[in-house]
């Protein structure tokens, strides 16, 4: 199978061959080609350059060809941070908190995580996987193409292990790229209430041996905050995921600052998520190192919570990439163009640093940067054509509005739009 995109307006998001990520002041260049044709064969991107060193086409058969005259043509979103498998919204939290309740106040009442925990225990994982596949079937549609999703609902051997085999099934599924997380330190279950040091156990001992054998993760987290888990829990965990193949990816700095950032990043760890609470040592530790600031504005937004300091990342010299958080608590929404947006709103980035670090960079905080975040040769076809939209920043600037027309998925339509007919 062969596609062809010609006459766009641009091609965005064109990063050479062999660039892993962007990081500082190289965050504000977006590597874009006006005027541009794409060829992908396979679902792999074998040529692009401009109109005028436009080849020709000797052999149309099979050859899919659509005209993107006046539309952006860039790679789809990466989003390098969800628990998009759960059982069930907690719409009557988000009324508590708009009487005024925090989200501490909410967990301290038994709601929040071990909420969430109770419902999924109880749901079997057919019901999971049809519930999880819808939502991601919409964040497809909005031009998602890669996602990170985190276990973490389960909280026991049995429905940690359940929620895995679920986000299993949906890489088998469906087209996008999916990376499965193991977060059974994502809240104290009452089960353990009294025996912090036997759940702890109960991971590094029976849980991460098992999911590593079984190939269920590729990657480690811990939720390491004030009433949640400790610095020293943290390191036990992923010193334990290391050994085992399964590198760090971890929830700190979202309420408080404990030490977690120099903790993930002596196991470490390839991100760094959250970070809405920063001290200089926190912005001092992350330079030099491989360890990725992965920043959710959507889940400061919906929580009212501060935002993360991006501008002091960018200003040191780190490359800072986005994700939405998407989960029943504290962020409803797996929509990355809204992400988009609240990056350059709120994080002060610039709408060619909000791209950069939702794709490449969010690509690579999950690990697929050899095969997305880019319209590279050599990279899938996955990637995003807009309707006609006057420029790049009118893409976050026009917030809430759907700028997207087309998105494929290995060369493939998950949504097809006026392009394509
Ligand atoms: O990333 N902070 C911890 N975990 C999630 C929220 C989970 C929940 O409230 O269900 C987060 O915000
Ligand atoms: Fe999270």
């Amino acid at each position: 199978m062969r596609l062809l995109i010609k006459n766009a307006k641009a091609l965005l998001g064109a990063h050479a061959p062999g660039v892993s990520l962007v990081a500082g002041g190289r965050m504000a260049e977006l590597p874009s080609i006006a005027d541009g044709w794409l060829l992908a064969e396979n679902g792999v991107i074998t040529a692009l350059g401009g109109m005028d060193t436009w080849p020709g086409i000797t052999d149309w058969n099979d050859l899919e060809v659509i005209d993107a005259t006046d539309r952006y043509v860039l790679p789809g979103w990466c989003d390098p941070h969800t628990h998009t498998v759960f059982a069930a919204p907690r719409e009557e939290e988000f009324v508590d908190k708009i009487k005024g309740l925090t989200y501490q106040e909410i967990a301290a009442r038994g709601g929040g995580i071990l909420n969430s925990a109770r419902k999924l225990r109880a749901m079997d994982e057919d019901a999971l996987f049809r519930a999880a596949s819808e939502r991601l079937n919409g964040m497809m549609r909005q031009g998602t193409v890669a996602v990170e999703i985190k276990s973490g609902y389960g909280l026991t051997v049995e429905s940690e292990l359940k929620m895995l085999r679920v986000v299993k099934r949906l890489k088998e599924a469906l087209p996008l790229r999916i990376r499965a997380t193991l977060l059974a330190a994502h809240a104290l279950p009452t089960e353990f209430a009294n025996d912090r040091d036997g759940y702890v156990r109960m991971i590094t001992s029976e849980l991460i041996p098992q999911v590593a054998s079984e190939g269920l993760a590729d990657f480690v987290d811990v939720f390491c905050e004030t009433n949640y888990f400790t610095v020293a829990e943290l390191e036990r965990i992923l010193e334990t995921g290391a050994q085992h193949g399964l590198p760090g990816k971890v929830h700190v700095n979202q309420f408080t600052s404990i030490g977690g950032i120099q903790a993930a990043v002596r196991q470490g760890a390839l991100s760094v998520d959250h970070l809405e609470v920063m001290e200089e040592a926190d912005l001092d530790v992350l330079q030099g190192t491989g360890t990725i600031p992965t920043l959710l504005p959507s889940c400061s937004f919906f929580l009212r919570i501060p935002y993360a300091p991006a501008r002091a990342l960018i200003d040191r010299g780190l490359p800072v990439a986005l994700a939405t958080d998407h989960n029943p608590g504290s962020t409803p929404s797996g929509n990355m163009n809204l992400v988009l947006s609240l990056a350059c709103i709120q994080l002060r980035m610039l709408p060619e640093e909000a791209v950069n670090a939702a794709t490449l960079n969010a690509a690579a905080a999950m690990g697929v940067e050899q095969e997305l975040g880019g319209l590279t040769v050599g990279k899938r076809a996955s990637l995003i054509i807009t309707r006609p939209v006057p420029s790049l920043a009118y893409l976050p600037y026009a917030f809430g509005t759907d700028h997207i027309d087309t998105v494929l998925i290995d060369g493939r339509p998950v949504r097809s739009g006026e392009a394509l007919a």
